[in-house]
Parts: structure tokens; C-alpha cells; sequence
């Protein structure tokens, strides 16, 4: 089995700012409500741009990091739950953008956990010699799928995409280890968007039904704070290293008090989780690679450092990556 590592990282959010004080204007909500309960100021919200749009500005940044030629990318993968279209797939239209001819392309739907599993399958295909160089991507535009009438969900969530380069290595083992999961059981009323009814002319009263986010907000949060510990612990099998050696854990942002709890749980310092989501809100399959690249671009990522991301959302789903930093 070949050895897979991270040799760069990109990430792009819509230049528009929405604080929790613009959206006082649109719902009966309020700065003090939404910082206090989910930590939470501003988010970014496309005018226009679409999901394969903040893909291909991350996808770009990673390939300039990474120091390569798109040309030598053979996989593109990207986790979404808002695509541009059915078809063709996200990956596919951000193959077109940047010149990637001789990848293979494909979306996948695992929500919040969309970057871990796709981080997950690049590794494998690296790792059983099926390709060299992994594009893989966690991108946005919930703005679209959100209910701008409902205060308990429209508050949380931002748009954003996030990049990065994976590539077979012969020394250095970057990725150590991935667990993944997935609990179908009454999911969709944990937490759902629905596609389009079944309908056709066969069919006597076709079902009418919007595509909208719906969320049960207390049974997510439960969730999340015995999942993110428990992922973390997976990682950990039959690895040399305990939570004492991670510089970093990278969570999927989605509330502060969420990782309050976890931090509690695992008896560490919340200060050892990277947040940003005060200023991104929950960006989804975006929010982990987002934060990732933020802490390379401003320098808190070292050679040999060991880090964690972990991840947890609709589905359910659920999953979490040890890894070295091999970047200098
Ligand atoms: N502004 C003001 N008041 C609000 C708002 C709002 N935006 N939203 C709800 N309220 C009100 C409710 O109507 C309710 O009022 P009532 O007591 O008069 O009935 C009150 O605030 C309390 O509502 P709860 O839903 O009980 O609030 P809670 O403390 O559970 O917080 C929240 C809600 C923030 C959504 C919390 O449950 C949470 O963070 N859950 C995790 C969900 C999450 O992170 N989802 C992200 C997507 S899932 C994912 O990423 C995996």
C-alpha cells in the first residue's frame, strides 16, 4: 500500500458579509440570540456565484500551493449538498474550469462529513495505486436550500468551499489514519432537504414539495457532542500517539457549544479545536477544509505537526482523519 499526504490547500467564501444584525432585518431574531447560542457574528452568502464557481477559486489555490500542473490531477472528488445540477456533477464542471483532462470526477452526498469521506476515498485510490494525485473538495451554497423564513435553521449557515491536494508518497505517511460512519435510522428527521417528488404521467396527484433545509436543532446537538469523541477515539487505534500529541483538531463548525461539550467529554482545552466559525458560520462540507487552509495561510500548520479533523452531520453521518503535516 502506497503512503498519501496533503502537499496543498485552498479555500474561497463569497465576498458578501451577512452579520447577525442584517438578518435581524429579514427574520425576528437578534445579534445577542445567535452568538450566545451557537458562537456564530457573520456569514458569507453567494450573490450569484455557484457551487462549482467556489469550487473551482479553492480547487485553484490548492493546485498553486501544491505546486502542480492540473494536468497531473487523476481524481476529483467533491462532497456537496447543494450542487449546480444533478448532472453533470460538481467535480465534473470544476474539471472543465481548470484544465484537469485526465481526472476522473465525481460528487458525493455525505453532508457536513462530505470533506472527510472525500478526503477518504482520494486516500484510498492513492493508496491501492488506482491514482497519484487527488483533488478533493468540500463546497457550498446552502444559501439556496435554506428556509430565509425560518429563524432556527436560516442563522446558522453560511456559503464556502475548500480545497485540497493529496499525492502518493514513497516515505512519508501524511494521512495515518480515517474512520468513517454513517446511522440511517430516522436520519431525515434529524435533519433534511428533500430533491425533487416522484413524478411523471403515470401518476395521478403529483406530490408538491420544496427543496429546504429542515433541522430537529437539540437532537443535532446531542448528537455532535458524543460523535465528535467518538471519532476521535477511532482515529486513535493502533496508532502511536494520544491526544497529548495533537497540536490541533480541526472540528466541522457548526456551534460553539457543541464543541464546548465535546472538549468537556475528552477532558482537552477547547482552545485545542481551530474555530472560525464566528466568522463563517456552518458552511457544511466546506467548513473543515476552510479552516484548514486558513491555518496554513496565516502559519499555524508546521512540518510533523500532528493534527485531527473531524467531522459529523446529515445523514447521519459521521467521521474523522489523523494526519501529519508533511507541508514545510
Ligand atoms: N433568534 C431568536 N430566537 C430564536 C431563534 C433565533 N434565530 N431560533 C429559535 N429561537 C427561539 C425559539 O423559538 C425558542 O423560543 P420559545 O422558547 O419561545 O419557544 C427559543 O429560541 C429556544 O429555541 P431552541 O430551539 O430550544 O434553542 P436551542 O437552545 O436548542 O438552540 C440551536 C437552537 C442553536 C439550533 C441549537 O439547538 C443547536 O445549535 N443545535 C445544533 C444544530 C446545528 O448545529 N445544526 C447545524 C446543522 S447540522 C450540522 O451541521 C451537522
Amino acid at each position: 500500500m502506497k503512503s498519501v499526504k496533503i502537499i496543498g490547500t485552498g479555500s474561497y467564501a463569497p465576498s458578501k458579509i451577512v452579520t447577525n444584525s442584517d438578518l435581524s432585518k429579514i427574520v425576528d431574531t437578534n445579534d445577542e440570540w445567535i452568538s450566545s447560542r451557537t458562537g456564530i457574528r457573520e456569514r458569507r452568502i453567494t450573490t450569484g456565484e455557484d457551487t462549482s464557481v467556489l469550487s473551482t477559486k479553492a480547487a485553484l489555490e490548492a493546485i498553486k500551493n501544491a505546486n502542480i500542473d492540473p494536468l497531473d490531477i487523476d481524481l476529483i472528488v467533491v462532497g456537496t449538498a447543494s450542487p449546480d445540477k444533478f448532472i453533470p456533477s460538481t467535480a465534473c464542471l470544476v474539471q472543465a474550469e481548470i484544465g484537469a483532462e485526465n481526472a476522473t470526477c465525481f460528487d458525493i452526498s455525505a453532508a457536513c462529513t462530505g470533506f472527510i469521506y472525500a478526503l477518504n476515498i482520494g486516500t484510498q485510490f492513492i493508496k491501492t495505486g488506482q491514482c497519484k494525485t487527488a483533488l478533493v473538495i468540500g463546497a457550498e451554497v446552502l444559501s439556496k436550500i435554506v428556509d430565509w423564513s425560518d429563524r432556527s435553521t436560516c442563522v446558522l449557515f453560511g456559503d464556502g468551499a475548500g480545497a485540497a491536494i493529496l499525492q502518493s508518497s514513497h516515505d512519508e505517511n501524511g494521512i495515518l489514519s480515517i474512520y468513517t460512519g454513517s446511522d440511517g435510522r430516522n436520519a431525515a428527521e434529524f435533519l433534511g432537504c428533500s430533491a425533487v417528488p416522484v413524478r411523471n404521467p403515470f401518476i395521478k396527484s403529483a406530490e408538491k414539495q420544496e427543496s429546504l433545509v429542515t433541522m430537529n436543532g437539540k437532537d443535532i446537538f446531542r448528537f455532535g457532542t458524543k460523535i465528535i469523541p467518538k471519532c476521535i477515539e477511532e482515529v486513535f487505534k493502533e496508532q502511536d500517539c494520544t491526544i497529548e500529541d495533537i497540536k490541533y483538531i480541526v472540528p466541522h463548525q457548526a456551534n460553539m457549544r457543541i464543541i464546548d461539550s465535546a472538549a468537556k467529554r475528552l477532558e482537552i482545552d477547547s482552545d485545542k479545536f481551530y474555530m472560525n466559525l464566528d466568522r463563517y458560520g456552518n458552511t457544511s462540507a466546506a467548513s473543515i477544509p476552510l479552516a484548514l487552509n486558513e491555518m496554513a495561510r496565516n502559519g499555524l500548520l508546521h512540518r510533523g505537526d500532528k493534527i485531527i479533523l473531524v467531522g459529523f452531520g446529515g445523514g447521519l453521518t459521521f467521521g474523522a482523519a489523523l494526519i501529519e503535516w508533511m507541508i514545510d
